[in-house]
């Protein structure tokens, strides 16, 4: 049996059955792999969940009755690598096939076989996607149309399709504690590397950076958010980062501010466990604690210089990491989260210094959850006023009040981020 259809299928099935996330399982499928088998793994599970919908749909054209479970995940597996890769017809076929073994019934294996030769008869010709455009724009694109609707409402039709349309490279984002250049990351970490607009983060291909104290994976919109925090201390004071797990925000600013007290929080005992886990590994000194922070503490009550929020939120600014968040959203639970966001912003302004600094920020996209609760939170808190983002390496951002980064324009994951500074 093909090795990198088998683990793709063990992959895919805990995401699709379990709802596993992609990021995390795929991980641990990869630490037990060949490593000529990797980057096949990547592109079929990262590519069958990316494009979800149309593998669906295209499916559907196919079969009488849709199929479910195993069967449709082998189908999916199939008509991904017809469609999308470069591997001859044939053997995507016969690979699918023997897979599709896994189920034990002889029919499940007949039925696999004859649709996909089915497919692969005439797919690259397919050309009947819905005649309504947005219908048409969602399927083409695998983005659920309750959340292209908002992409429309919120920024319009032209802007909402360069959201859509857009995929961003795979590569993992390295930050590296001490000064280095180029040559010597790829010493380091034994691949190829790239530069990106921080001079500590570089994009790699393979490595692992999940081991050392010297450097670590972690997204350039993570760093981008550490910085705007570690900017407004200046270098001292306390800082707290309210919904702080697995910890990537508040160890880099405590890296980047040495001399700060940094004090982390989070609502679950094993992801607070997270966070100690990493500062350990980083050899950093931050304070950690399990708290519901919309639940008011009088003992934090004014107590910080800047207090980030980096809120849940639905993550549709970060599908290349986490495609499996198109399949489990629902326009439902965006309301929920602006509640929960609401809640801890409004709560932890209170820790604020009078003249410091709230910052809030989110993995998303979606006014709702950014704009909307800044708008809000502002017209009920009087004693808080816009403050400025500094990012001299985003000059866009840069001097703004709130900014709404997207991968398609900035280059990086979709994430917002909004100053606001207390009154003295
Ligand atoms: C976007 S993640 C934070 C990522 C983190 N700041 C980082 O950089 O690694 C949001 C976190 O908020 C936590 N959370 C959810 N509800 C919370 C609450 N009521 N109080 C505190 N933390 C909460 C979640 O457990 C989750 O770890």
């Amino acid at each position: 049996m093909n090795n990198a259809f088998l683990k793709s299928y063990q992959t895919l099935a805990e995401v699709y059955g379990k709802g596993a996330f992609s990021s995390i399982t795929l991980n641990k499928t990869l630490a037990f792999c060949k490593s000529q088998d990797k980057a096949l793994i990547t592109k079929i599970v990262y590519g069958v969940l990316d494009n979800d919908i149309k593998l669906e749909y295209i499916i559907s054209h196919y079969v009488n009755k849709m199929p479910k479970g195993d069967v449709l995940i082998f189908l999916k597996i199939g008509v991904y690598c017809l469609t999308e890769l470069s591997i001859p017809f044939y053997a995507v076929v016969n690979d699918t096939a023997e897979l599709s073994k896994l189920s034990g019934d002889r029919y499940v294996v007949g039925f696999v076989n004859a649709t996909l030769k089915k497919i692969s008869a005439s797919v690259a010709d397919f050309d009947d996607y819905p005649v309504d455009p947005l219908e048409s724009l969602s399927v083409r694109y695998s983005y659920p149309l309750w959340a292209l609707k908002k992409l429309v409402k919120d920024y319009g039709a032209q802007t909402a399709e360069q959201i859509v349309r857009f995929r961003a490279e795979h590569g993992q984002t390295v930050r590296f504690v001490n000064k280095v250049d180029v040559e010597a990351v790829e010493k380091q970490l034994g691949c190829k590397a790239q530069i990106t607009p921080f001079n500590d983060a570089f994009i790699v291909q393979g490595g692992n950076a999940t081991q050392s104290a010297y450097y670590t994976a972690q997204s350039l919109s993570s760093m981008a958010v550490a910085r705007i925090c570690a900017q407004k201390l200046g270098g001292t004071g306390r800082f707290l980062d309210c919904c702080s797990a697995p910890g990537g925000k508040v160890v880099y600013v405590k890296q980047l501010c040495p001399d700060i007290e940094a004090v982390a929080r989070d609502v679950h005992p094993h992801r607070a466990e997270l966070i100690r886990k990493y500062a350990d590994r980083m050899k950093t000194d931050v304070s950690v604690d399990c708290q519901d922070m919309t639940v008011y503490d009088e003992r934090l009550d004014s107590g910080f210089d800047v207090v980030l929020c980096d809120v849940p939120c639905s993550g549709f600014g970060v599908l290349d990491n986490r495609p499996d968040i198109k399949l489990f959203r629902e326009n439902k639970d965006i309301s929920e989260l602006m509640k929960l966001q609401y809640a801890i912003l409004a709560n932890c302004s209170r820790y604020v210094k009078r003249g410091g600094y709230l910052v809030y920020s989110t993995c998303t996209v979606f006014d709702n959850e950014n704009g909307q609760n800044i708008r809000k939170f502002l017209k009920e808190h009087d004693d808080f006023h816009y403050g400025n983002i500094r990012l001299a390496e985003f000059p866009d951002a840069d001097g703004a009040n709130f900014y709404q980064f997207l991968p398609h324009k900035d280059g990086v994951q979709g994430f917002f981020v909004a100053v606001l500074n207390r009154a003295e």
